[in-house]
């Protein structure tokens, strides 16, 4: 069945309001619940797991510095309705099938409600007593105005967890930015995209075998996984009407595997205000963003001499980024439409100004170590594919401990064929520069021997970040100052087939 496009229009997730005010923390209540949502106009209702039942879950818009509690609890079913492959790590068939936990991405968080994979629980967990059935996490919220997201990170089902439904926006204001007058309010608005792919009865569909099928294990994780349709705020290729005027978009790639390579239709550049931790020193001009899985992309587009014409956003990615194939412009080319039709509210106040934030550059010299990680790809007892950072496994003993406040250089050692988006969990950190490594040498004889230019990112990637591109055969080069915690944190790879998969690994911050 092919789904019209632009037949919907674009939800906009509701804004969570705090149950209380209690020692100084606004207080909250999520619960994980299934339910039935159409997520266009020609399917049926779908079967979705979601916070507060909804897909993609309410967006939590908090101030910087006010501390949020939010007690998370799980009613939903008991069994899963995506296939658990039960040879991963974690999601053996001694544990319970339906396990969830809920991780704040990019979040400056204490270990302790930072989400850690096997911290999860169960449907009707009980932490203290009969007045808290779940868990109650604390985010300080101590970090700069950004866009953040929540989303499940069960051990060994998050890859199902998320794609079931369980993920949903974050967003910190601060004074800094409310006084650069961006676009506000409902004209500043986050625009959740994933990918997904449905049976005719309009229920998900998840493949439970790799593409040749492997003999021997079914259901089975995949390498990766693309669905054949666009999602934008949990609606199939939504449109939506704007004034001619100027709005901020909080662009999210909540997709399990997909990057995305966007552009708009009408040739007009995205102006770039901010990226994953923050908004950018100045604003970038970019005909195209790219935008890995977990990336965040803050941007402004300016409808305002526009009025009357419709804009659709566009993906020029291939699928495995970067050498698979190409969209389809029919299909997964296309993320949603713009329409300029209605009529200007009042006058557009908003600005653009030209400086936004002072992002200092961290500095090599600061730096006390360096660690050189790899990026490797073996096959396990199946033949199927696994991914591995630096050769380990999720058990293996753990090797990095950076202590706090210390400066660390990490190089990502790419020798797969495929990018590899590494999130560092609790840190904000920069990109140095990419750097290509000879494959030939490698292959040979396993040394690494970098042979080009050390390349520095971008403008829009000069910003702070949490989620980095490491391409294939680049050595890519990140730069950390590890705080605000000591505690056991994670870094993994986001595209989930990866995460779920091996290639995730604990780290502690010491003192
Ligand atoms: Cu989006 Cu471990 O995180
Ligand atoms: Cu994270
Ligand atoms: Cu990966």
């Amino acid at each position: 069945m092919m789904l019209e496009k632009f037949v919907d229009p674009l939800p906009v997730m509701e804004t969570i309001q705090p149950i209380s005010f209690h020692k100084g923390s606004m207080f909250y209540e999520v619960t994980m619940k299934e339910g039935h949502q159409q997520l266009h106009r020609d399917l049926p209702p779908t079967r979705i797991w979601g916070y507060n039942g909804q897909f993609p879950g309410p967006t939590f818009r908090v101030k910087r510095n006010q501390t949020v509690r939010v007690l998370w609890k799980n009613e939903l079913p008991m069994k899963h309705f995506l296939p658990i492959d039960t040879t991963v790590h974690g999601a053996g068939k001694n544990q319970p099938e339906v396990r969830t936990v809920v991780h704040l991405h990019g979040g400056a968080t204490p270990d302790t409600s930072d989400g850690y994979p096997d911290a999860w629980f169960t449907k009707g967990f009980k932490e203290t007593g009969p007045f808290f059935p779940g868990k109650v996490y604390t985010y300080p919220n101590q970090q700069q105005a950004t866009t953040l997201w929540y989303h499940d990170h069960a051990i060994g089902i998050t890859r199902l967890n998320i794609y079931a439904g369980l993920a949903g926006a974050y967003i910190i204001h601060d004074e800094e930015e409310e006084a650069l007058s961006l676009p506000a309010y409902s004209y500043d608005l986050p625009l959740v995209i994933m990918d997904r792919s449905f049976h005719n009865d309009g229920s998900l569909y998840y493949p439970s075998e790799p593409q040749p099928p492997i003999p021997g294990v079914r259901p089975s994780t995949l390498s990766n996984f693309f669905g054949d349709t666009i999602l934008v705020n949990g609606k199939v290729w939504p449109f939506l009407e704007v004034e001619p005027r100027r709005y901020r978009f909080r662009l999210i790639n909540a997709s399990n595997s997909r990057t995305y390579q966007l552009s708009l239709s009408n040739g007009t550049p995205f102006i770039q205000i901010g990226s994953d931790q923050g908004l950018l020193s100045a604003p970038v001009h970019v005909r195209n963003i790219l935008l890995a899985p977990a990336e965040r992309a803050d941007v402004i587009m300016d409808f305002s001499s526009l009025d009357g014409e419709y804009i659709t956003i566009r993906n020029h990615a291939p699928a495995p980024f970067p050498n698979g194939s190409l969209p389809d412009p029919e299909t997964t080319g296309v993320l949603m439409q713009f329409r300029v039709l209605k009529q200007l509210q009042s006058e557009d106040t908003s600005k653009i100004p030209n400086s936004l934030n002072v992002v200092p550059r961290l500095k090599k010299r600061n730096a006390s170590r360096t660690r050189n990680l790899l990026l490797n790809m073996t096959h396990d007892q199946y033949g199927r594919e696994v991914h591995l950072l630096n050769n380990q496994l999720w058990d293996d003993p753990i090797t990095e401990m950076p202590h706090l406040w210390s400066t660390e250089i990490w190089n990502f050692i790419n020798v797969t064929e495929g990018s590899h988006p590494i999130h560092l969990h609790l840190v904000r950190f920069q990109i140095l520069d990419r750097q290509t490594i000879n494959k030939e040498i490698y292959q040979k004889e396993g040394r690494i021997v970098p042979n080009g230019p050390r390349i520095k990112p971008e403008p829009n990637e000069q910003g702070w970040k949490d989620t980095v591109c490491a391409n294939p055969w680049e050595m890519t080069r990140i730069i950390v100052s590890f705080g605000p915690y000591t505690g056991l944190y994670v870094w993994h790879c986001h595209i989930l087939e990866h995460e779920d998969y091996e290639m995730m690994r604990p780290y502690v911050v010491i003192k």
